[in-house]
């Protein structure tokens, strides 16, 4: 059976980019894969969070990926730093990674134009860990957004190139997926790009009714068509591209005709889109609350997840290490 893995770092809330991107396809996989899914709290740190505020990000991101439908009896799900191969792991891909290479990956270059200060050797190596994330499960299909399509590249490169170097088979070449279609972005709600945490154009699966109609009622447009046909500025592409998403193909289908004859209010495109919106995230945001109170639901989760992960884990590193050429001393001691 093939292995599937998917992953989001522990900070902020779940947005629809995450949850439309990469988690319901994840969830729709769940059935007939064998499935991981973790929380990448060590990529978290590339930005310095405070300690005291470290574990509850943690917790909001698994409440929130539970209450969407991310179900434990189906999915190994666990935390990244619970499991220390994976840490061993990076360090051995962090040898066969050239600094060149890293260097021309876009998020890399994104975040040093973005945080000139804070450009940490964590920041350079973060597709080296994340490929660790996915081949310390020899993970075969990986759900993820648009945005992560580099980085699974660099994971497929450090994958063929281990076992070149080392004559081994250990890893698969990891594909992202998504269900034979082209990997999808959900854009922002600021007229441009992508919708992201560190962005502020996002909506929330956390976002109630009322907040998710002020977000959309605000979201950037132009003055309207005026003459049949014109093209679409980026910003009511973008609205379109939501609208895609989230409703039924008939009442897109209504909105681009309006568009088309000039008879679109965008204040309606906008309207239907908020209703739309809450449809698929106010019942995950019932969920929400109960699951992030409860201590020993999590604790169980975790506690199942994170002794499936390790098993598989270990059993990664040991032909890892052997490959490698490392062999115990240790052995031979009986005490
Ligand atoms: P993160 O936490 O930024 O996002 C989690 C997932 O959500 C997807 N995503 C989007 N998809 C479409 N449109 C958007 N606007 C959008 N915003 C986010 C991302 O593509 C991602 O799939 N590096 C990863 C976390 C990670 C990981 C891994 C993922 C670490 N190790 C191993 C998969 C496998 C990240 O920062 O995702």
């Amino acid at each position: 059976m093939e292995t599937v893995l998917s992953g989001i770092r522990s900070t902020g809330h779940l947005h629809l980019g995450n949850y439309f991107g990469a988690l319901r396809n994840y969830i729709k996989m769940q059935n007939e894969y064998n499935c991981f899914f973790f929380i990448a709290d060590l990529h978290s740190l590339t930005t310095h969070p405070h300690p005291d505020d470290f574990h509850s990000g943690v917790r909001t991101i698994l409440a929130e990926y539970l209450a969407s439908g991310l179900d434990p009896e189906k999915s190994a799900i666990f935390v990244q730093s619970d499991i220390p191969e994976i840490s061993e792991l990076y360090v051995l891909l962090n040898m066969i990674s050239y600094k060149g290479e890293l260097e021309r990956t876009a998020s890399f270059k994104d975040k040093v134009r973005q945080n000139p200060d804070n450009v940490n050797a964590g920041l350079l190596t973060y597709p080296v860990l994340m490929a660790a994330d996915i081949l310390i499960h020899r993970a075969n299909k990986v759900p993820v957004g648009k945005d992560q399509e580099q980085h699974l590249e660099i994971a497929r490169v450090l994958a063929r190139r281990f076992n070149s170097m080392y004559g081994s088979e250990v890893f698969p070449e990891p594909q992202a997926f998504n269900f034979g279609s082209d990997l999808i972005k959900v854009p922002g709600l600021d007229g441009s790009g992508k919708m992201g945490k560190s962005e502020g154009n996002g909506i929330y699966l956390f976002d109630d009714e009322k907040v998710i109609h002020k977000k959309v009622m605000k979201a950037v447009t132009d003055s309207g068509p005026t003459e049949p046909n014109s093209p679409m500025a980026e910003s009511v592409q973008n609205l379109f591209t939501l609208l895609s998403i989230v409703s039924d193909t008939a009442t897109v289908q209504q909105f681009k005709d309006a568009y088309n004859d000039c008879t679109i209010r965008y204040g309606d495109l906008k309207k239907q889109l908020a209703t739309d919106i809450c449809k698929h995230t106010l019942p995950i945001r019932e969920k929400i609350e109960s699951i992030y109170h409860d201590d020993v639901y999590l604790s169980k989760v975790i506690k199942r997840g994170t002794e499936l992960a390790r098993e598989s884990a270990r059993a990664t590193m040991k032909e890892v290490r052997s490959a490698v050429g490392f062999r115990s001393f240790l052995v031979n001691v009986n005490d």
